[in-house]
């Protein structure tokens, strides 16, 4: 199979991956040029994320989880920001060893969102995750683990696309945690578009949801 030449064939790549492991593989070989790409199609999930995180994160060094960190585009910002103590997982290697050489992460774990996660209870005093609960990459389930290893008062800052908030079964998860005493919602965006100049389908809209962990 030939390799994409731009950004938006790249996306059409990753939403339409067959499995995990091709998602992985698919990554992995984007890895080189995915800042490159991403940031020429105006990637807005970054800044979103990273202003949240500032406006609802006071401690610094309590340890934050960035699950799918990719390349360490958000790590590197809320290093330069001050926050300390962060910790990335991916599911590929290619996009970890990018996030490597920006030496922002304390460590980065390569590890699958829905299956279970090797952290304490607690673990962090924020988890985020920006371009992952999406088309055929992280579950709602992948929720359940998240909220386990957020410390009780701590936050969860999680960018979902339009297309998996209902089809993925967000909604409802999200309602089931808070009912479950499990989170309360604390601030979601306006839906936006986190890569405005993409022609994609899958780039279309996401919101950016805050919870405190109860
Ligand atoms: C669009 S990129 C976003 C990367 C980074 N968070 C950012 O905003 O630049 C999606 C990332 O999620 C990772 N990913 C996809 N599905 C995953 C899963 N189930 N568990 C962990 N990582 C996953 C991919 O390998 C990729 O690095």
């Amino acid at each position: 199979m030939t390799e994409p030449t731009n950004t938006d064939a790249w996306l059409e790549r990753v939403f339409g991956a067959a499995d995990k492991h091709d998602l992985a593989q698919t990554y992995d070989r984007w890895a080189e040029t995915y800042d490159a790409d991403m940031l020429a199609i105006g990637y807005m999930n970054p800044a979103v994320t990273c202003g949240l995180v500032c406006r609802h994160l006071a401690d610094r060094q309590g340890g934050i989880l960035d699950a799918g960190c990719g390349t360490g585009l958000i790590g590197e910002i809320l290093s330069l920001l001050g926050y300390g103590r962060l910790v990335g997982l991916d599911i590929s290697d290619g996009m970890l060893e990018r996030a490597r050489r920006r030496e922002a992460y304390a460590e980065l774990r390569n590890r699958m969102l829905g299956e279970p996660l090797d952290f304490a209870d607690e673990a962090f005093a924020a988890v985020i995750s920006s371009g992952v609960f999406t088309a055929g990459h992280a579950p709602a389930d992948a929720l359940d683990e998240l909220v386990r290893i957020t410390r009780r008062g701590g936050r969860l800052i999680l960018a979902v696309a339009s297309s998996a908030w209902e089809a993925g079964g967000f909604k409802e998860k999200i309602a089931t945690l808070e009912r479950a005493g499990r989170w309360r919602p604390v601030e979601v965006t306006r839906p936006y578009r986190p890569m405005p100049l993409s022609q994609s389908k899958g780039a279309a809209t996401t919101r950016c949801c805050v919870f405190e962990r109860l």
